[in-house]
């Protein structure tokens, strides 16, 4: 089979400047960081309290690396849940005062695997129209019906609330902090 087509769609995200060049780090995760040999600064980490190179979590994560290995080597639902996943979500749960947590590996892989284990078949979601992305997939996922209502504005949610079935299950889902640039 001809693979013309995805050249074509990588030229074409190039034309609209839309291809993305994943930058390769050098260094250590900080708020400097070395790309191709050149200092430079970092504002699209996720490392917000620095925690990447704290000497604590550094000694804690060898320590752990000692006593597990380098992973689980399964999944959490097959046979990678450890006793160190375990301490971690009861001591969330207590910090959050929730009943309890689990931990995902990113933001994208616990909309994909919360929204779906909420709402199905005949349910609805009435979601930002402004969402990200993997809460736009998360509700792909489902076989719900997909609502979308004005960016932060809750009277349009409102009214599409009170225009649903009174019986259908609903979900109201939004991003937990939107700039609103107005
Ligand atoms: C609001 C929001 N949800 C989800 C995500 C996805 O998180 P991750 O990058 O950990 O997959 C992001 C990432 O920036 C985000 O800003």
């Amino acid at each position: 089979m001809s693979t013309d087509y995805l050249e074509k769609q990588v030229s074409d995200l190039k034309d609209q400047h839309l291809f993305n060049n994943i930058l390769t780090i050098e260094s250590a995760i900080g708020p400097e960081i070395v790309i191709n040999g050149k200092k430079v600064l970092n504002f699209c980490s996720n490392n917000y309290l620095g925690l990447a190179n704290n000497p604590k979590l550094k000694a804690a994560a060898i320590a752990a690396i000692k006593k597990y290995g380098i992973g689980p080597a399964a999944v959490r639902t097959i046979a990678g849940t450890t006793s160190l996943h375990k301490k971690l979500e009861e001591k969330l749960a207590r910090f959050k005062k929730a009943e309890a947590v689990i931990t995902f590996q990113s933001g994208f892989s616990a909309n994909l695997a919360v929204i779906p284990a909420l709402v199905g078949e005949g349910d609805l979601i009435f979601s930002d129209e402004l969402n990200h992305a993997s809460i736009i997939d998360g509700c792909k996922l489902t076989k719900a019906e997909v609502i979308r209502y004005a960016h932060i504005n809750p009277k349009d949610l409102e009214a599409k609330l009170n225009k649903a079935s009174k019986k259908a299950k609903k979900l109201v889902i939004t991003d937990g902090v939107f700039f609103d640039g107005r």
